[in-house]
């Protein structure tokens, strides 16, 4: 099988990090064309400076775009108080060396997926969905034109940032709203399956007896992530994104149930929360694989040995 041909899209975040880390150690499932950057855990300019370090610490070249800096239509909300001031805390990566790449990620992602033939790019995002939303808006026939859209965010249950929604959906309900009902065929990992993906002390102590300099940043940022990340009850660090990128190296590692689900636009004790039929008792179709369970200590044995290889 030839390598996927995939773009990140992402808001670095120390769990982002890691996503891009096992997406670049893994060229034989993955083809990296782009990674663009959101405004999300921190301020664009600290994701996209974020991207940059990390792909540079992987000795890779790929290009890091910048996309919006704020949600479609709300404010930006942040999350310091989970990343850090910096948004990725612990890595002690220098500040980047190269420039970002010119071209908005909107149009970076319209012009790379359309460029290739359809159902050859899948997008991965991981942050709120602010740039896929514009995208799909952009150029009507991406929808058609993608693979798929493999996603952390959302929940079946309860949310992290409020008690009702996941931190990315919530940022920007409007942009997920336009994903779900986009008809691309898209895999959900919400927080119910990220949950468990933790990050133990032994897991951790694995990470950094690799010794290599991105093993010892992955271990740094997950040490400090692993106190400030326990949001939504979880009762170790969750390693939400890089679940996105483990599934498409091996998807044994993980299962679902394709399920309709529903973005909260307007409610606003429940803004975007994911309604997802679970039961199938509304009579939407599915527009969704919804990723509830996951097998962690494979998803940490991939992690070890694809981090051993940068
Ligand atoms: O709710 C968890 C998600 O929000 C993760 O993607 C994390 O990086 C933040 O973006
Ligand atoms: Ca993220």
């Amino acid at each position: 099988m030839p390598p996927r041909a995939i773009i990140l899209d992402c808001d670095p975040g120390q769990d982002d990090a890691v996503a891009i880390f096992l997406a670049l150690a893994s060229p034989e499932e993955l083809d990296v064309l782009a990674v663009t950057t959101v405004g999300g855990n921190v301020p664009l300019a600290l994701t996209e400076a974020n991207a940059r370090r990390v792909v540079e610490a992987a000795g890779a070249s790929v290009p890091v775009h910048l996309g919006c800096p704020r949600p479609l239509l709300r404010p930006l909300e942040t999350a310091e108080h989970v990343h850090g001031e910096t948004g990725l805390d612990g890595s002690g990566l220098p500040p980047p060396q190269r420039p970002p790449a010119p071209g908005h990620a909107a149009d970076v992602i319209v012009e790379l997926v359309m460029g290739r033939p359809p159902g050859s790019v899948t997008l991965v995002p991981t942050g709120p969905l602010t740039n896929i939303a514009l995208a799909l808006v952009k150029e009507p026939a991406l929808a058609e034109h993608l693979a798929g859209i493999v996603l952390m965010g959302g929940a079946i249950g309860l949310g992290n940032i409020t008690p009702a929604a996941e931190f990315n959906f919530y940022v920007d309900p409007h942009a997920a709203d336009i994903v779900f009902r986009s008809g691309v065929p898209i895999t959900m990992f919400p927080l119910d399956v990220t949950h468990k993906v933790l990050v133990t002390p032994e897991r951790l102590e694995r990470i950094d007896a690799l010794g290599t300099p991105a093993a010892r940043a992955v271990a740094g940022m997950l040490d400090f992530y692993r106190r400030h990340g326990r949001t939504g009850g979880a009762e170790d660090g969750p390693l939400h994104d890089p679940c996105t990128i483990a599934w498409l190296i091996a998807p044994e590692l993980f299962s679902g149930r394709e399920c309709h689900v529903a973005i909260e636009t307007v409610s606003p004790l429940g803004l975007g929360r994911s309604y997802v039929d679970w039961w199938g008792s509304g009579d939407g179709p599915a527009n969704a694989l919804v990723v509830n369970e996951a097998d962690a200590e494979g998803f940490f044995d991939l992690l070890v040995e694809r981090l051993a290889r940068l």
